[in-house]
């Protein structure tokens, strides 16, 4: 048997009248750029996370630093966020101009450990950006509690965790902004690049829309910006798409509990953690190798036998060759486990359309493994 990684395909091809019939809609229309669907998609998008605002744009990348940017957050100023998340993360941040400090994440979630921030605070320090990674929110009520004492800003990076929430909390509720991302391998992914910000901020909501169309609020009316749209029919994708994200984050919850009871007992790795209460959507499901000298060759025995497991990230953003290229970057404290979460993560299979036969296939295969190497 052979397990993809992602199910891209069978996904269009499980709801194809409703993405056909949305791209024609937007063909038709004429509109491409900034049209009636971005519209449409841009109001179904606020309402679906409980937001005032939803502001589309070109990328995640980009949400993140038109973000940053709308807050006032540049040159001079610095903004923590964790050392094991991807690479889009801190570029935003040096993208803004900003100083990017990293601390360790915690060695359960993977997510920003809050314990380790205040130490990281300066008197530049003015954001903390939280990643919900591999579709499990971060902290946010502690993250929340140390911005309020330091008046610090705190932009989601929500890439990852489209329709995850905390035990107490939704994505949104305790920030002043949400960065996504929608590239084709997201939970909810177009057919290209595609990102939002969502807020209940009147500025960000105000600032971004400006910048993301050459400073422009109306026809030869320009200031500073830039060029950073969801094209009209990336935005048809998604409003299709969006209507069916719930249910398919419930699969994926389905196939992560199939994952997790498969590979009980096995010696030589560890599970992922959830945290009680918490809904986790399954970005990805990383396990980690208990020997990190045994990750590659492990990898690698996967991918020989039918299973496309990838790693997600196998190198630390502060552990890049050149690092930080001339930007701004600190790293307080240990990364340690940030460092062993690089150094020993593997990702299965995980996608909405996966079948429990797959499942069933790739939980022999890192059994097998797992005897031989434990
Ligand atoms: C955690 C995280 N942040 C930011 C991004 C950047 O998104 P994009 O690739 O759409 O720019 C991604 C995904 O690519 C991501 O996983």
């Amino acid at each position: 048997m052979n397990v993809p990684f992602y199910g891209h395909v069978r996904q269009y091809n499980n709801i194809k009248a409703e993405i056909d019939a949305n791209i024609k809609k937007v063909i038709e229309s004429g509109e491409y750029v900034h049209g009636p669907m971005n519209k449409q998609f841009e109001k179904e998008f606020a309402e679906f996370s409980g937001t005032k605002y939803a502001i589309p744009c070109g990328n995640g990348t980009d949400a993140l630093w038109l973000t940053l940017m709308a807050l006032g957050i540049g040159e001079g100023d610095e903004v923590i966020t964790n050392a094991n998340t991807f690479f889009a993360t801190a570029e935003a941040i040096w993208i803004a101009g900003a100083t990017v400090v990293m601390i360790d994440c915690d060695p359960k979630t993977k997510c920003i450990d809050p314990a380790k921030i205040e130490a990281a605070i300066s008197r530049k320090t003015k954001c903390i950006m939280p990643v919900h990674l591999y579709g499990q929110c971060a902290d946010m009520p502690a993250i929340k509690k140390i911005a309020d004492k330091y008046k610090l800003w705190v932009i989601e990076d929500n890439a990852q965790a489209i329709d995850a929430a905390g035990d107490t909390f939704k994505i949104g509720e305790l920030s002043d902004a949400v960065a996504t991302s929608f590239i084709i391998q997201k939970n909810l992914g177009c057919f290209g690049d595609g990102g939002a910000i969502v807020t209940n901020n009147e500025q960000v909501n105000r600032v971004t829309k400006l910048l993301r169309a050459h400073g422009s609020p109306a026809r030869n009316v320009h200031s500073f910006g830039f060029n950073s749209r969801l094209d009209d029919i990336q935005a048809g994708i998604l409003s299709a798409k969006l209507k069916h994200i719930h249910e398919w984050n419930n699969n994926r919850i389905k196939l992560a509990e199939r994952y997790t009871k498969g590979l009980k007992g096995a010696k030589a790795f560890d599970l992922p953690y959830q945290k009680p209460g918490y809904r986790h959507v399954w970005h990805l499901y990383v396990i980690e190798v208990k020997d990190p000298s045994k990750r590659d060759t492990f990898l690698k025995w996967l991918n020989t036998n039918g299973v496309d497991a990838k790693t997600h990230y196998s190198i630390a953003i502060h552990q890049q060759a050149g690092y930080p290229w001339g930007k701004g970057a600190r790293t307080v404290g240990s990364l340690a486990h940030a460092e062993h979460n690089a150094a020993t993560c593997i990702s299965l299979p995980m996608f909405p359309e996966l079948t429990e036969a797959e499942v069933d296939y790739t939980i022999g295969k890192v059994m097998e493994w797992d005897k031989a190497n434990a």
